[in-house]
């Protein structure tokens, strides 16, 4: 671990961008190492199933790994170190200190899955000052996640840059994620339904419907009429503040939803009121 920490040292003069990951890498994640390639000169990719972002009933031991496949992958977007540190190197015996981004975690995600964001903000403030990267990149697709990573960098005055990138989707309009991988065929077609009924609300903000009960009983209908799905929570809040709103505004407006698809739970998100071009910023 100090021996990649050396050889990043800032001092060399190159920008350095960090990608981090769980693993059972996919096209989300390979669009994020693209545009970590395109701005910086070394690029750092973690691999790290962290187990504590995981509550005790969720899919730590099931989680899918594959870091042959994962390396293999990462050789062929050339990137120049992969770290894959063992659970005892990030939480070595004794390990006691936890980094928590108040309120924003107690929200959406962080009210489903108490204790995630705890586990989130503490493993990537480690990345962050193992590696010390310029640019650290995140997807659109764990919004809260990202929104709760730049909160803490400018918190704890981190020198870092994150930067988010929008969510890569199947042609289906499915948000590509690793837990994909639990999906059977029929599930796999089920789950579409998440994308689909965003979409819809998309169209009814389009057409001039600022109410968020509205919006949300329109994801919440067509959910409910997918037989395999049952719905988490369908929520939408102040993408800066996460505070949940009962119209939108002028300020960008971020629709959630999260769903169990079978036994699988997934989570999905637009953003309304941005063009799309701003949409990764707006975040900010
Ligand atoms: P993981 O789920 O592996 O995701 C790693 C990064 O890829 C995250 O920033 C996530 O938002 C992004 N990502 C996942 N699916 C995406 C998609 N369809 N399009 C665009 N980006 C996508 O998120 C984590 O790991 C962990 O919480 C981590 C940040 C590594 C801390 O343990």
């Amino acid at each position: 671990m100090m021996s990649v920490a050396r050889r990043l040292r800032r001092e060399e003069n190159r920008t350095i961008g960090l990608v981090p990951t769980m693993g059972a890498l996919h096209e989300g994640h390979l669009s994020l190492i693209h545009e970590a390639r395109a701005l910086c000169d070394v690029v750092v990719v973690s691999v790290f199933v962290n187990p504590a972002q995981f509550g005790p009933a969720e899919d730590f031991e099931a989680y899918p790994r594959d870091l042959t496949r994962d390396a293999a992958l990462l050789a062929e977007y050339n990137v120049d170190y992969v770290f894959a540190p063992t659970q005892e190197e990030i939480y070595p015996d004794g390990f006691s200190t936890y980094v928590m981004v108040e309120n924003l975690s107690n929200k959406l995600e962080g009210a489903a899955r108490p204790g995630h964001f705890r586990g989130v903000t503490t493993v990537v403030s480690i990345l962050l000052n193992i590696v010390r990267p310029h640019f650290a990149f995140f997807g659109q697709k764990d919004a809260q996640q990202s929104i709760i990573v730049k909160q803490m960098v400018r918190d704890l005055a981190l020198d870092s840059e994150i930067v988010v990138l929008p969510t890569v989707r199947e042609e289906s309009g499915l948000a590509l994620s690793s837990r994909n991988e639990y999906l059977d065929q029929q599930e796999r077609r089920a789950a579409v339904v998440l994308n689909r009924a965003l979409l819809q609300a998309h169209a009814a903000y389009d057409a001039g419907d600022r109410s968020a009960s509205r919006l949300v009983d329109l994801v919440r209908g067509t959910i409910e009429a997918e037989p395999l799905a049952r719905i988490d929570y369908v929520s939408l809040n102040d993408a800066g503040t996460l505070e949940k709103i009962d119209k939108i505004d002028e300020h960008p407006a971020l629709l959630s939803v999260a769903v169990f698809i079978g036994k699988t739970r997934l989570i999905d998100n637009i953003v309304l009121g941005q063009t799309q071009k701003s949409a990764a910023t707006a975040l900010a």
